[in-house]
This record gives C-alpha cells, sequence and structure tokens, in this order.
C-alpha cells in the first residue's frame, strides 16, 4: 500500500509541475501566474477539488504520442468563494500553450455538465493558443462541443470568462456566450484573428494589442466587461463579483450580514442636483449613496460611460442599477449606451435580480452617425429588455426624463413597480427652449423667452406627471435609499405571468 500511495504522490507531483520549471518561469517572467496559482487565488484556501488530473491526449500524429502531459493543458475542478460554491477551469499554457485537444475538451464539458446539474457558477480562465494544431478536426469538434453547454447554461447558472493570456481562435466563442469577460491588462488579448492573419488578408499591420488588448475591448468593441491591472487582482475582483451573483436562476441572491442601516439618510444628496439644468453631476455618487457600505461593481466601467450599470446591495441583498451618467454627454442614450444597459438588464432578468434605475436623460442621441448605427434598433433592444423584465423594478427621476428615453428607461407604462421622482424632476416631451421653437417657429426672441418660461413652468416639474400616476410618488433625495430599499423589500414576493411562448425575438 505504502508503494502505491508513494506512486500517487508521485503522478500527483509530476502532474502539478504541468509543462516543467522552464515553462512556469517563462510564465511568470511575462508577469503571469500558472493555472494552479490562479485558482489558489480565486477559490477559498484548501477547497479547491481538482478533477481530471491524469487526462492525457490521443494524439498520435507529429509525435504527439511521445509527448504526453497529464492535465493535457487545462486543470478543472470545484471549489467555493467565501464559502459558496463555483465550478472552474484553467487553461495551463505551460503545457501544449494550453491549447485544445479532444482530450482536454472533454475535461472542460465535464467541468460545464457538473455545474449546470450542481446549478452552480462556473469560471473559466483563458490563457491558450486556441485548437491544438496537431488534432484537427478533434478540436473543432471539442470546441463545438464546448460552445452548445454554453448556450444550454445560459440563464440557469452564471457563466464568467477570465481572459488572462492569449485568447484566439477557438477559444474567443466560448467566452463570448457567457454572461461577464474580464481581462487582465497587458497580458491578455483576444481576437478571432491574429495579426498575421490580418497582414495577409486585409494588408492591415497591428499589434496583437491594438487588435484585441484590454483597452480595446473595454472601451471600444465592448466585448470585455472590465479590465484590472494583473493576475492577482482580477482574480480577487472576480470572488467580489461571485459575491453579488446568485448561484442559479432559481436560488434568488445571496444576503449578505449589513451594519449599514436601510434608514440611513444621506443630507448631501439634496444638493446633488444643481440649480442650472444644463449642469452635470455625478451620478456614480447618488449610486454610492444609495449602497449598502458605498460598494459598488460596476459592468462596463470604461464604454458607453453615459450610462453606469452594476451591482450593489440593499439591505445585504444584490441589486443590479442602471444609471444615466450626466457628467457624459449629458447621459443621453445613443445605441453603445443603449446595447450595454440592454444586456445588463437581461442579466439582471434572467438571475432574478431586481433592478434600480436612476434617470437623468435628455434623450436619444441624433444624427446620421447613430441612426446609420442602428440607433433603432439598439435602442429598442433596452425598450425591450425592460418591458419584458419581470423582475422588481424601481425607477428614480432626478432630473430629465425627455421623450422616447423617458419611456425606455423604466418607466411605468413599460413595467416598472415603482416610480420615484425627486422634486427637481423634469418629465416632458422635451427640453423647454426647443419645444417652444417649434412651436412658436420664427417668434421674436422675447415671446421665445416668454413661452420657454411658460413651458417651463407648466411642464417641467415632476407633478405633471405624478398628477396622472405616472410616478408613485415625490420623494426627497436625502429619503432615497430608505425608499428604494422599502420597495423592493415590499416586491420581494412579486409575481407575474408571460404568455407561453419558445423564446421572444428581441431585435439583435
Ligand atoms: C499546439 C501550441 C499551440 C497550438 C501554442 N502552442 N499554440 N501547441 N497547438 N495551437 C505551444 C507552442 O508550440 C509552444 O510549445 C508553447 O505552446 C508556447 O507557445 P509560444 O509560441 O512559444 O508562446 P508565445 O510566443 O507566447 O505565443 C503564444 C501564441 C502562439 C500567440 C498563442 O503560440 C500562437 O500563435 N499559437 C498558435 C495559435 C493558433 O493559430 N491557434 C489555432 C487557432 S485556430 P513549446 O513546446 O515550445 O513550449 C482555432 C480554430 C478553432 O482555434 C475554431 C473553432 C470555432
Amino acid at each position: 500500500m505504502r508503494t502505491v500511495i508513494e506512486g500517487l504522490a508521485e503522478r500527483r507531483a509530476q502532474a502539478r509541475l504541468g509543462g516543467g520549471e522552464r515553462r512556469v518561469a517563462a510564465q511568470h517572467a511575462k508577469g503571469k501566474l500558472t493555472a494552479r496559482e490562479r485558482i489558489e487565488l480565486l477559490l477559498d484556501p484548501g477547497s479547491f477539488e481538482e478533477f481530471g488530473m491524469f487526462v492525457e491526449h490521443r494524439s498520435t500524429d507529429f509525435g504527439m504520442e511521445r509527448q504526453k502531459i497529464p492535465g493535457d493543458g487545462v486543470v478543472t475542478g470545484w471549489g467555493t468563494i467565501n464559502g459558496r460554491l463555483v465550478f472552474v477551469f484553467a487553461k495551463d499554457f505551460t503545457v501544449f500553450g494550453g491549447s485544445l485537444s479532444e482530450a482536454h475538451a472533454e475535461k472542460v464539458q465535464k467541468i460545464q455538465d457538473m455545474a449546470l446539474r450542481a446549478r452552480a457558477p462556473i469560471i473559466g480562465l483563458y490563457d491558450a493558443g486556441g485548437a491544438r494544431i496537431q488534432e484537427g478536426v478533434a478540436a473543432l469538434g471539442g470546441y463545438a462541443e464546448i460552445f452548445r453547454r454554453n448556450v444550454e447554461a445560459s440563464g440557469v447558472i452564471p457563466q464568467i470568462s477570465v481572459i488572462m493570456g492569449p485568447c484566439a481562435g477557438g477559444d474567443v466563442y466560448s467566452p463570448a456566450m457567457t454572461d461577464f469577460i474580464f481581462m487582465v491588462r497587458d497580458t491578455s488579448y483576444m481576437f478571432v484573428t491574429g495579426p498575421d492573419v490580418v497582414k495577409t488578408v486585409t494588408n492591415e499591420s497591428v499589434t496583437a494589442e491594438d487588435l484585441g488588448g484590454a483597452r480595446v475591448h473595454t472601451t471600444k468593441s465592448a466585448i470585455a466587461d472590465g479590465a484590472f491591472e494583473n493576475d492577482v487582482e482580477a482574480l480577487l475582483q472576480m470572488r467580489r463579483l461571485v459575491d453579488f451573483l446568485p448561484a442559479n436562476n432559481r436560488s434568488g441572491v445571496p444576503e449578505w450580514p449589513t451594519a449599514d442601516l436601510a434608514s440611513r439618510h444621506e443630507a448631501s444628496l439634496d444638493t446633488l442636483v444643481p440649480d442650472s439644468a444644463n449642469k452635470p453631476y455625478d451620478m456614480k455618487e447618488l449610486i454610492l449613496k444609495v449602497a449598502d457600505e458605498g460598494d459598488f461593481f460596476e459592468i462596463q466601467a470604461d464604454f458607453a460611460r453615459n450610462i453606469v450599470t452594476g451591482f450593489i446591495r440593499l439591505e445585504g441583498r444584490t441589486v443590479g442599477v442602471v444609471a444615466n451618467q450626466p457628467t457624459v454627454l449629458a447621459g443621453v442614450l445613443d445605441y453603445d449606451a443603449s446595447r450595454k444597459a440592454a444586456r445588463f438588464v437581461r442579466f439582471c432578468d434572467c438571475f432574478e435580480i431586481p433592478i434600480v434605475t436612476f434617470v437623468d436623460v435628455p434623450g436619444f442621441l441624433p444624427g446620421t452617425a447613430q441612426e446609420y448605427g442602428g440607433l433603432i434598433k439598439h435602442g429598442a433592444k433596452l425598450l425591450f429588455a425592460y418591458s419584458q423584465a419581470s423582475v422588481p423594478l424601481v425607477t428614480i427621476i432626478t432630473r430629465k426624463a425627455y421623450g422616447g428615453a423617458y419611456d425606455v428607461m423604466a418607466s411605468k407604462h413599460i413595467g416598472a413597480d415603482v416610480n420615484y421622482a425627486w422634486p427637481t424632476a423634469q418629465i416632458a416631451v422635451m427640453g423647454a427652449k426647443g419645444a417652444v421653437e417649434i412651436i412658436f417657429r420664427g417668434g421674436d426672441a422675447e415671446t421665445i423667452a416668454r413661452q420657454t418660461k411658460e413651458y417651463e413652468d407648466r411642464f417641467m416639474s415632476p407633478f405633471v406627471a405624478a398628477e396622472r400616476g405616472y410616478v408613485d410618488e415625490v420623494i426627497l433625495p436625502h429619503s432615497t435609499r430608505r425608499r428604494v430599499a422599502r420597495a423592493l423589500a415590499m416586491l420581494r414576493g412579486k409575481a407575474s405571468e408571460q404568455p407561453w411562448r419558445k423564446h421572444d425575438n428581441i431585435p439583435l
């Protein structure tokens, strides 16, 4: 028995070495951790249970039968994050560049199946060279099996991808079908085809960083939901994110103890909105002051900054926040902001996370660039997502709620449950000056000024909407946290029924 146990220990030790000391040193020299070091940081100490440590590829081409490394380029298993179950797979770049063979794919599929069966989140850590070139079509089949499982699990368990090195070819599409993608700055990149292929096909010269680095994907393509300075920060932030997420679509949001009283007043909010309607203020200040302990996990912080999305807690329970940001483009809705918020609303709705919407929006952004870019369809995504959401929806209009954007931003009419307005709210078809210039076209300056004042007095307040019941109550800014927390508590048992359908046809 002793020899057997020693044999096991030896095999384990060898598997833990991955691609060997030289490759591990090369990995560290690039500022990257190894797959196992990453898992150690991601999970609670000692909680990782590894599966498939001895799996090897079955390839016999190109001398591969002489090159077998236990684990075959991916470390898989389960563990806990702050005591809550998660499944994880981490590509091991030190083993065949983390490339995907048939056996490697089967390991990932097994973990995907287990996560779905156990109804617990799955986190993939990517650092890989795509399909195992020596294997060809077996690798393609392996990818497709993974993709299908991503889709099957979508909306059932949270799926998170963290890109911590190269991620190209077949490796990009699985993350793309998960709920969130995060990247590490300077050491990670994602693209379908790399700089060499780009040069051959389109004659463009571009670096890997400019083609698919963290900056590109967090600011331009919106493929990534955030980026971090290094592996350690990325993994610690993933622990923080998981604390916000439900285990699955039926579990309900996690509830953490908090010492922050729901009744906490924030007197400073009474002066947050400036006297002049054209002066910006930072909507994030409101979000932070409403949140338990000021804790806000922002999603897509660097993309379409005119809208803010992310998670907070109220009374210890997760809440999704969508908020127009007056400091960027006056908080206008454009196509990027619309699709960013739409995807976030859909995430919250499939995982039963209530949504609080803070509104200060001057409308949709006019212009050919927007219309040619599909503003109608992208705006419709947000309208569709909110209209379909059956989770508790609480809306607070702080200042402007103009035109179509008023309807879209979780108005009563599209299904919000509780709609509050601050006394500074202006709910109208458009700004007073624009409205008067249309009604009194050709009028002299004095008429325009007089009528603008009259329009402002009549329409630029929360009361026209309140008189019709479109807002439930005009609330004092300092009481926002208490009012929102109470509304969400009241809505905890919200039930809503939708007609049977196979699935909807959201404008994609
Ligand atoms: C087998 C691979 C590999 C691969 C890397 N390696 N990629 N082995 N299959 N796809 C091996 C290398 O041979 C090397 O082995 C080790 O991993 C590290 O690779 P390096 O090139 O030394 O590292 P680096 O300079 O950091 O470059 C990383 C890289 C590069 C950019 C990822 O390796 C690369 O371009 N690889 C090929 C990428 C690719 O074309 N993949 C196929 C995509 S097609 P040793 O033994 O020297 O350590 C695809 C289709 C699927 O994925 C589509 C499904 C929808």
